[in-house]
């Protein structure tokens, strides 16, 4: 067996390491090595642990391997009984992570305002697959699990609140889900542009100075998404943030080293603007105050298992097919079994990148156990496979049609988005599986099939018919509202998908 692939990550990236020593710890986004070369022989980087006091200062050397406070878990060593928070605690990926590390023996906490829950009611909507009310999904979790889990019902910009839950728990790590998802609704008209970038925008912003004040030490792993690079036209390669130290800049015979700059962005939405913004803001409080952060650009995620989720009915997670929040797959999948020719917009050869949300959680797991450096501002790419939208549609239809007898269509609407439609697509998704030991485990197939089985049960079939008529797209980026035209409708299997061919760099 491998080793682990947090084993030899040291105090240095703990965070019951409480630092002390004649070091500027501001102003800093410096590393290890940097900070030792500007102590020279002067002094040394001290510690104290906030879980091992006995041990008095020293020196940040202890591996995870050695520290009994990190024992060897299901994903590598994790951190005992860790103290993680989750902002967005009832949303689709929110609860679904909060029941792993609950499992997983962590202490969890979260918070939710249940805006999602209100703006799809507010969309006409409902969560395909019913979702109790969060005082019972919490004794659901205790009942089936034996876990207890805080939550506070709290908007994430009501700030005074959120220091003094912060201050109470000391969380060890805080993943960030708590923003508006949906680029539709971003861009609905000027009311829901701007409720998402203040939600979003500074949510985040005020979080960073409650982060820096009360728990600097602790981790932050916030959800951005691969929709922040949008799909350059020259075909760059879509690098995990920053270019790689070998890329340069040419121009007019002279030739600059790009290594370690941010790449551009090209978001695609005021939502995905959101997100951009959301990134600059964590980059510079890294920089300045020596937070630590995961910033994950996140493939859009598909699925409705987890061995939690799927343990019982009261434990499942939202599925929502309406035009505003649905995502691409969970969307085709409702249409398959309503009867509804698969709708891709414009030429549906569009790439993205994908991920199931079983291995989207591991994921997740993964980067909450091996925290960053203070200081390190680091982007993950989080995606397993890239796909073409019509690709995709063909493959929902090949499983509804050979495993469920249905007589899945396909049809290309008139594109609401102002978007390219054909375009090459080459990402690099490296760090996961070479850094933090993660491998694929669920291929497209074996979830969609997954999906057909939860959403073809008599409740759910009935749910889907309920609000089929919120599954077509009426938003428009022009901000005029009405029914895409029907550009043509075939069989699947009877169109060849031709352009560009999306590559995935996954290799160190
Ligand atoms: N699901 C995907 O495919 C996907 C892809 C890329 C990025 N993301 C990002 O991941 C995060 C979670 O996505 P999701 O699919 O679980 O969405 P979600 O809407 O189901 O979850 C977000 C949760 O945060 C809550 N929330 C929003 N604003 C809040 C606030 N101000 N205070 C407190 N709670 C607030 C919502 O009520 C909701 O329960 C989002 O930031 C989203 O942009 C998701």
């Amino acid at each position: 067996m491998s080793e682990p692939h947090n084993a030899e990550r040291t105090c240095w990236n703990c965070p019951a390491a409480i630092f002390r020593g004649n070091v500027d710890f501001r102003a800093c986004g410096q590393s290890q090595e940097e900070i030792k070369a500007q102590l020279g022989d002067e002094g040394q980087i001290m510690i104290e642990c906030s879980r091992r006091p006995e041990l008095g200062h020293y020196e940040p050397t202890i591996t995870f391997e050695e520290c009994p406070q990190w024992e060897l878990g299901d994903y590598g060593y994790q951190l005992k009984n860790m103290r993680v928070m989750i902002l967005g605690m009832d949303g689709y990926l929110g609860w679904t992570l909060a029941l792993k590390l609950a499992r997983q023996g962590c202490e969890v906490s979260g918070i939710d305002n249940y805006l999602r829950r209100d703006s799809v009611m507010e969309k006409g909507a409902h969560s395909i697959i019913p979702i109790p009310k969060m005082t019972d999904r919490l004794h659901a979790a205790t009942e089936k699990f034996g876990v207890h889990i805080n939550f506070r019902r709290m908007d994430l910009r009501d700030r005074q609140k959120l220091a003094e839950f912060i201050d109470e728990v000391k969380p060890e790590a805080i993943v960030h889900y708590a923003e508006v998802p949906s680029a539709p609704y971003s861009m609905v008209d000027m009311d829901h542009a701007i409720y998402t970038q203040d939600n979003n925008t500074l949510g985040t912003l005020g979080l960073l100075w409650i982060m820096k004040d009360i728990v600097p030490e602790s981790s932050l792993i916030k959800l951005g998404t691969m929709g922040e690079y949008g799909a350059p036209l020259t075909g760059r390669p879509l690098f995990e943030g920053m270019f790689p130290a070998d890329a340069v800049l040419k121009w007019k015979d002279r030739e600059w080293s790009m290594g370690g700059e941010i790449t551009p962005r090209d978001p695609v939405s005021f939502y995905h603007v959101s997100k951009v913004q959301d990134t600059y803001n964590i980059y510079e409080a890294c920089k300045y105050w020596w937070l630590r952060s995961y910033d994950i650009m996140q493939g859009v995620i598909y699925g409705v298992h987890t061995d939690e989720l799927a343990h019982d009915d009261t434990l499942r997670s939202r599925f929502d097919i309406d035009e505003w929040f649905g995502t691409v797959i969970n969307r085709f999948i409702a249409q398959a079994i309503a009867g509804i020719p698969l709708t891709i917009y414009g030429a549906g050869e569009q790439i993205k990148g994908f991920i199931a949300l079983d291995d989207a959680m591991e994921c997740m797991v993964r980067l909450i156990s091996s925290p960053p450096e203070p200081g390190q501002y680091e982007v993950v790419n989080q995606v397993s496979g890239l796909y073409k939208l019509r690709d995709i549609a063909e493959t929902v239809a090949k499983v509804g049609n050979e495993k469920y007898g249905l007589d899945v269509e396909i049809q290309r609407l008139e594109n609401p988005r102002v978007e390219t439609e054909e375009h090459p697509f080459e990402a690099v998704s490296s760090k996961l599986p070479n850094e933090f030991g993660f491998e694929q485990t669920v291929p497209l197939e074996k979830e969609v099939d997954r999906m057909f089985q939860v959403l073809t049960q008599p409740e759910m079939k009935t749910r889907i018919k309920e609000k089929e008529h919120t599954i077509m797209p009426k938003t428009t980026w022009s901000g005029e509202k009405k029914d895409p035209e029907v550009i043509e409708r075939y069989k699947p299997g009877t169109k060849d998908s031709d352009g560009f061919e999306a590559v995935l760099h996954s290799e160190e």
